[in-house]
């Protein structure tokens, strides 16, 4: 495969609201960002992924943009922009802009026009019926919205104030692509295009995701604006199996360099209340899921490596012990992921181990998604009770991840000089990056170390590039596996249970690379009856001489 500099790339995502205020409004924003790249660097991370800061009512954050081409001013002006991409350059950082594409905000001038009267040339900007059909959104509710100045219906996947864009107007198609093609010129090195899978969809035929004309979209967009830029693009696309994943991203089609799936993300929730209900982990599931995941590209797609983004709790809370074991758990899914093949992703307080939050109010919470689905699950279907919303809220709300940034232990964690928008988690004196960068031995420098790893004369190719085989498939609390390239061979080996554990690998060691204890080497020189601490993780460079 023709090797690409984002194969080498390590993401870090930046949720703008919660990162940074600078200004003292409760709310982050781009000079906030731009103080902590030197905090950035040296973490190690190369691109960061600035989830939305385009003009909007944030209704969802940002996910619903009001002018592609405007920043709103709560995080600050396109000249601060500027000097953000400017300035990460400096550091050696790209910046990745959020690309939402399958909407926009009611708010959009085109939307504002739009619902005027059916002969408005932004009419069919958008998608409207005389009669709705059973289409449901993603947030709660039905995903159409009377508009009683036209005596129509318009299509929204989301809330009723971000209407879908209707992908079938070439026209459409055009000012995106004059959009795309504009933040290309301020010196971008790539997008994440958000719900992405959704934009090929029909409608009538009740298909939204993965429709026909989603691929030839794809590539009519590479075409317009991505090629002969040598930038990096990764969508979102829930619905991606291995072999859709190729579709997007084999290079030889021209679409994207890698996508999100979210096999693994969706592994612990309900058939029927979805993450509102969460199941046991499995971790045997987890590891056939990713281990599938890791074998499925020959050359002919890549993979993006998370556990954690805007959207999902947090994994040291979800899968680790954020209380017990907080550190080593983290530091243990940190190993895992970066041992993985493919470009990984960090999210914001991830490096530090940030937990999940428990609000004692529904009402402490601000997601447009909890408000809607309470509204739907607990209010009108009541399938769901209070009770079981709230452990839901608790182990799956969105808003887990969106609590502000833990910066140190002044009042609001040294996010913000005043109350921010959403309320800090209440651990920040203990969790903060202040007391991260004072401890070696902290989950920060963990990370630092594997992100240098990958960059390392001696471990970055087969990191990067060697191939993965799955051992003990069916342990039920150890997950283990080999990369192989060339003669090089690496062994990553973790516990993922409360007890020690003893597991027999008859592999000789050449090196200990990584341990997640303090611990005295002499221990773990050997691989028969290795016995694993409760949430430890190993990473050994293999002796492959005989
Ligand atoms: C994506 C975003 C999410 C947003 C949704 C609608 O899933 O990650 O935060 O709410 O799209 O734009």
């Amino acid at each position: 495969m023709e090797k690409q500099w984002w194969h080498s790339a390590v993401v870090y995502q930046v949720y703008p609201r919660s990162f940074c205020d600078s200004s003292g409004d409760g709310n982050g924003d781009l000079r906030g960002i731009i103080s902590k790249l030197a905090y950035l660097e040296k973490l190690g991370i190369n691109l960061i992924w600035l989830s939305p800061v385009y003009l909007s009512p944030m209704k969802d954050n940002g996910y619903d943009i009001a002018d592609y081409q405007a920043i709103d001013p709560r995080f600050g002006s396109l000249n601060d922009l500027r000097e953000l991409i400017a300035t990460a350059r400096q550091h050696h950082i790209g910046i990745i802009m959020d690309l939402v594409l399958n909407h926009s905000s009611d708010q959009h001038h085109w939307f504002q026009q739009a619902k005027q009267s059916l002969d408005n040339p932004y009419r069919d900007y958008y998608i409207w019926r005389d009669q709705p059909n059973s289409l449901r959104s993603i947030f709660g509710g039905p995903a159409w919205n009377y508009d009683a100045t036209t005596d129509q219906y318009y299509f929204h996947l989301f809330a009723d104030s971000q209407p879908d864009l209707n992908w079938e107007n070439t026209q459409v198609e055009k000012e995106i692509q004059q959009m795309i093609s504009w933040w290309v010129a301020q010196g971008v090195a790539g997008f994440r295009l958000d719900v992405i899978d959704l934009i090929g969809k029909q409608i009538d035929q009740g298909i939204t995701e993965n429709g026909p004309r989603l691929h030839p979209l794809l590539q009519q967009l590479h075409q317009a604006c991505f090629a002969n830029h040598n930038l990096v693009t990764v969508g979102e696309t829930w619905g991606a199996t291995p072999e859709i994943a190729k579709r997007y991203s084999d290079p030889a089609r021209e679409e994207l360099s890698m996508v999100f799936q979210f096999e693994h993300a969706a592994l612990d929730w309900h058939p029927q209340h979805g993450k509102w209900q969460t199941q046991k982990f499995d971790l045997v599931a987890l590891k056939r899921v990713l281990s599938k995941w890791q074998t499925a590209f020959q050359g002919d797609g890549w993979n993006a490596l998370f556990w954690n983004n805007h959207d999902l709790p947090r994994i040291v809370s979800r899968w680790g012990n954020d209380r017990q074991y907080r550190q080593r758990s983290a530091k243990l899914f940190a190993t895992l992921l970066h041992g993985m093949q493919g470009t990984p992703y960090i999210y914001q307080g991830e490096e530090i181990g940030m937990t999940n939050v428990r609000f004692e109010h529904l009402d402490d919470y601000q997601d447009i998604e909890i408000k809607n689905s309470y509204q739907e699950k607990v209010l009108e279907q009541q399938s769901l009770s209070h009770q079981q919303f709230m452990q839901g809220v608790y182990a799956s709300a969105r808003d887990n991840a969106r609590t502000p940034m833990q910066w140190d232990n002044l009042p609001h964690a040294g996010f913000s000089k005043v109350q921010p928008w959403l309320a800090v988690n209440p651990n920040y004196p203990e969790v903060n990056v202040s007391k991260a960068l004072q401890n070696p031995h902290s989950v920060f420098y963990h990370y630092q170390r594997l992100i240098a790893l990958r960059k390392s004369a001696d471990y970055g190719e087969i990191l990067i590039y060697g191939s993965f085989e799955l051992l003990l498939p069916e342990h039920p609390q150890v997950f283990a596996y080999l990369r192989r390239y060339q003669q090089q061979a690496l062994l990553v080996v973790t516990n993922l249970s409360e007890q020690a554990v003893a597991v027999s690998l008859d592999y000789q060691i050449k090196a200990l690379i990584l341990n997640n204890l303090q611990q005295d080497e002499a221990q773990i020189s050997h691989l028969q009856g290795l016995s694993l601490a409760p949430y430890q993780a190993l990473l050994y460079a293999l002796d492959t001489t005989n």
